[in-house]
């Protein structure tokens, strides 16, 4: 048997989180917004070192039901948990304060925290209910849709102007990331908030991290019949469980060694020639290793997409093979992957996948795979059978194609 994770259309998710909120508080909601989960297609652990990720929106989406208070006070009600919760925004404070507020609502709070921090607001409470089909822990960015789905009610209420240019979704990014730094105490990077709030459909974006710069390119895998498989391994991932925090140290620590502010400044071809390398460790070398080279194959990558786009004739196979030397270079250097998500790889490749990798933080989560539509059930075969014989729990598949942003 193979469990298939659809997506709610736009029409069902606006249904579901309008009835929820009106039966929780008793009266309509003003309005109702939206943001995809993401699945990032090649770039991984790039973005706090200023490097380049390519991820697209997923068409799985968390939806807000919103009407605006006239106090502080925040009411949420989600349909994955019973109760109604209450937070001011008086109380939110930074994770290292003991801040009073966890869990979810703090990346609900967090948001208004840090648009207001960045001088924006003040906000008014809201009475809020949220439900989701970006799976939990899945490392497809459900906090990034639900804080990015929650930027969009906070500007909307004050007018929507961040909401209405790419460069007032670039503020709503940026406070997005800044709420789940400080107020939920995730240190990551910042893609999948880009993703979710700078995506177009039909698109990936090439996102230069260190200057906020995207570029939309065609990733139409339709035409080309062609799928991007997403296999939610279900094996146990936490973003906040210091592993992540470690690998980002580890580069920070490195780039200082090696006199640079961001490993993305450090020449490609001759990063190991630098009098300081010697200076590293071997683990500190495999990690800036795997960075220096990860950002060589988004680049070439993105290239890749935009010349095909120009020509009409798509390197499918070098493609594929971009993906398939992430993941080991993720799994050898980075050492983020997990029985997991190597057993998903090397089953799907086996099964006749182009390329594949894992996606996201890593450490559990998701992998992809770059499949021809005609080998997607040989491949959800493979992947599954491999999955009982191992013992590891039964995945998900996800139909992943690019869908729009946060609206
Ligand atoms: C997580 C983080 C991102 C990014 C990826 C790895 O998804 O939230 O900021 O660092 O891991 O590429």
């Amino acid at each position: 048997m193979v469990t298939l994770k659809q997506a709610f259309s736009l029409t069902e998710g606006a249904t579901q989180v309008t009835t929820l909120f009106t039966e929780t508080f008793g009266y309509a909601p003003t309005a109702v917004h939206s943001a995809p989960g993401r699945v990032n297609v090649i770039g991984e652990h790039t973005d706090y070192n200023g490097g380049y990720a390519l991820p697209m929106a997923l068409p799985h989406r968390t939806y807000v039901a919103v009407a605006p208070r006239t106090d502080r006070l925040v009411r949420l009600i989600s349909a994955q948990e019973s109760g109604v919760r209450e937070v001011s925004l008086d109380q939110v404070d930074t994770f290292d304060s003991a801040n009073p507020v966890s869990g979810w609502p703090a990346y609900v709070v967090g948001v208004a925290w840090a648009l207001e921090q960045a001088g924006y607001g003040p906000y008014m409470g809201l009475d809020i209910a949220v439900d989701s089909c970006v799976p939990f822990g899945a490392g497809l960015s459900s906090s990034a849709a639900l804080e990015c789905a929650v930027a969009a009610a906070w500007d909307t209420l004050q007018g929507g102007a961040l909401l209405a240019t790419d460069s007032g979704r670039a503020v709503l990014v940026n406070a997005c990331v800044q709420a789940e730094n400080q107020i939920a105490g995730a240190p990551t990077g910042g893609m999948d908030q880009a993703a979710s709030l700078r995506c177009q459909a039909g698109h990936v974006i090439f996102l230069d991290c260190r200057d906020q710069t995207v570029q939309h390119l065609p990733f139409d895998l339709n035409s080309a019949d062609l799928e991007l498989l997403v296999v939610d391994t279900r094996a146990p991932h936490a973003l906040v469980d210091g592993q992540y925090a470690a690998r980002r140290q580890a580069c920070e620590t490195a780039a200082s060694i090696l006199g640079v502010a961001l490993l993305v400044e450090l020449p490609a071809g001759s990063y190991h020639e630098l009098p300081a390398w010697q200076q590293l460790s071997a683990v500190q070398q495999a990690r800036v290793r795997h960075v220096v080279t990860e950002i060589a194959r988004t680049k070439e990558f993105a290239s890749l997409l935009t010349e095909g786009a120009q020509t009409g004739n798509f390197d499918w196979e070098r493609l594929g093979a971009l993906m398939n030397a992430s993941h080991e270079s993720l799994r050898v250097d980075y050492e983020v992957t997990c029985p997991e998500l190597d057993t998903m790889v090397e089953a799907a490749r086996g099964a006749g996948a182009l390329g594949a990798r894992m996606t996201g933080g890593g450490f559990g989560g998701s992998a992809i795979a770059l499949v021809h539509t005609k080998d997607v059930p040989a491949v959800t075969q493979a992947v599954t059978e491999a999955f009982a014989q191992a013992g590891f729990n039964e995945p998900h598949f996800l139909r992943a194609f690019p869908a729009e942003a946060a609206f």
